[in-house]
């Protein structure tokens, strides 16, 4: 990784010129918060998201004990829909809860979140902290709902207003009956879910990492109360170790258990899996994802209506009239335990990742500078990120040495036979020493390449992007080859 001041600036000037990242609507000035995808960017994604889904869906064994869990346990996926039922939003909390408190410069019209003004700048010149300039005049600090308000129908009145998601995870829960009845699962087990949410963040920055439309991964948990410990500790430990399988690994990456007054006031425990964003002070870490202890505060919700905190116990908030303030939906999401003979509401526990932020920590984590010799052996410095195979993009490249004597044709075969089973990319055009490099900078892990000795013996060369060391291999081989480098 490299140690210079500005890496950040530096990761997105790749980004844009590696088309993993681009400003949407950049024709038209951009708009803050929302970032589009390029080509090898949608490429990561899809990479991140096929490697959660297979961690927690396909690749799960229900017929065996996980090393370090309770008890074997089933898990299956889910997609909900963006747009729920008001209801939904109003019985979870998130109509009244679910805001970020906001100052306003009434000179600058700037405005800035309220546990943010103090590392925030003025957009006056010299730039200050806001305040600080003596024309300034900052508001009290005001509420502001971050939920992203629309209409379904015609009609634009109050009856018809609903909400983009801000989490997935309420479809989980309002689900839970459905899966539970269908899907022959039995508690303990998990809902997995991988899809859009929307925050109509105050100040979106830092890159990609606080953006107003985002992809979450989820997985609500669902299990007895009184396993409900261990199975926090076996969730919370276990997405460290996905993170660190994907190439997360250093100082860079820790878990930072919260203290009693900063967990929700739901949560019976929170634990923070944070990357030390190179965006961020030295020192500091930024929130890749959140594992909670949830209780059984989501599906009481939903069944009896709004709870607030009463002490040690969470009650349905009422009106003057005793009435519940939001209503749940009334319907029994309890289940019977063969154990105890009851019905029980189980305990949820649930992590809860950004797949926006994973991409964005293996960028910073994979970006390095180094130098290496060129044709002539003249050191020559290069832009190289270090992703790993399983995420990499593009996992290899098929190149001609020469544009002539047949190694186009050989090339072109190769790179037709290896697409069929990976994300392969052919270039002929431009200095071999180009071409290594363009694909340094997209992270791809081996390029392959045809040359004279190709059309004697039947062999190319493998150039390690890490190393640069090349090595012959059978055109017989490669795929074997290449299956056992990229892990899979
Ligand atoms: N259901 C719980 C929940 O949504 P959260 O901590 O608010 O918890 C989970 O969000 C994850 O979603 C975060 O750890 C982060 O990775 C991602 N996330 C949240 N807000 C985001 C934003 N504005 N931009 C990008 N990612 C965000």
């Amino acid at each position: 990784m490299s140690n210079e001041s500005n890496t950040m600036e530096k990761i997105v000037a790749l980004c844009k010129r590696r088309g993993f990242i681009f400003q949407s609507s950049e024709i038209y000035g951009g708009i803050g918060g929302f970032w589009d995808y390029g080509p090898l960017g949608v490429e990561l994604k899809r990479n991140i998201k096929d490697a959660w889904w297979r961690e927690m869906v396909t690749g799960h064994d229900d017929t065996s004990v996980p090393l370090g869990a309770p008890s074997a346990f089933d898990m299956v996926g889910l997609e909900s829909t963006i747009i729920m039922h008001p209801q939904v939003w109003k019985a979870s909390g998130h109509l009244d809860l679910f805001y970020d408190l906001f100052v306003d410069c009434k000179t600058c019209k700037a405005r800035f979140r309220a546990d943010q003004v103090e590392s925030s700048e003025c957009p006056r010149r010299p730039s200050k902290r806001p305040g600080a300039h003596d024309e300034c005049e900052l508001t009290e600090p005001r509420e502001f709902n971050t939920m992203f308000k629309t209409y379904v129908g015609a009609l634009l009145d109050p009856t018809a207003e609903v909400y983009l998601r801000p989490e997935t995870a309420q479809g989980m829960f309002v689900n839970f009956k459905n899966v539970l009845s269908t899907s022959r699962v039995k508690v303990p087990f998990g809902i997995a879910q991988i899809g859009k949410s929307f925050r109509n963040e105050i100040t979106p920055r830092n890159f990609t990492f606080r953006s107003r439309e985002f992809e979450q991964m989820e997985m609500e948990f669902f299990c007895p109360p009184e396993s409900s410990e261990a199975w926090y500790a076996y969730w919370r430990d276990r997405r460290v170790e996905w993170y660190v399988s994907l190439g997360l690994k250093s100082e860079k990456l820790h878990l930072r258990e919260h203290g009693p007054n900063e967990r929700a006031h739901y949560s019976c425990g929170t634990a923070d899996i944070e990357y030390a964003y190179p965006f961020l002070p030295k020192g500091q870490f930024g929130e890749l994802e959140g594992i909670s202890h949830r209780g059984d505060f989501d599906l009481r919700s939903h069944i009896e209506g709004k709870l607030i905190r009463n002490g040690d116990e969470l009650v349905v908030e009422r009106d003057e009239d005793g009435q519940a303030r939001h209503a749940g939906s009334g319907k029994d999401l309890s289940y019977f335990d063969d154990a105890t003979g009851r019905k029980v509401v189980p305990h949820v526990i649930e992590p809860a990742g950004g797949i926006g932020r994973t991409a964005l920590a293996l960028l910073c984590e994979a970006y390095d500078e180094d130098a290496i010799p060129d044709e002539k052996g003249v050191p020559q410095e290069r832009i190289v990120l270090r992703l790993h195979p399983r995420i990499a993009p593009v996992k290899a490249a098929v190149f001609p040495l020469v544009k002539k004597d047949g190694q186009p044709e050989v090339a072109a075969r190769m790179y037709r036979d290896l697409k069929k089973r990976w994300n392969v990319f052919y270039d002929e055009k431009g200095s071999i020493g180009k071409r290594y490099r363009r694909q340094d900078e997209s992270g791809t892990p081996f390029c392959i390449t045809v040359d004279h000795q190709t059309l004697e013996d039947e062999t190319v060369t493998l150039r390690d992007r890490d190393t640069t060391r090349q090595t012959r291999v059978r055109i017989a081989d490669l795929e074997s080859t290449l299956a056992e480098k990229l892990q899979s």
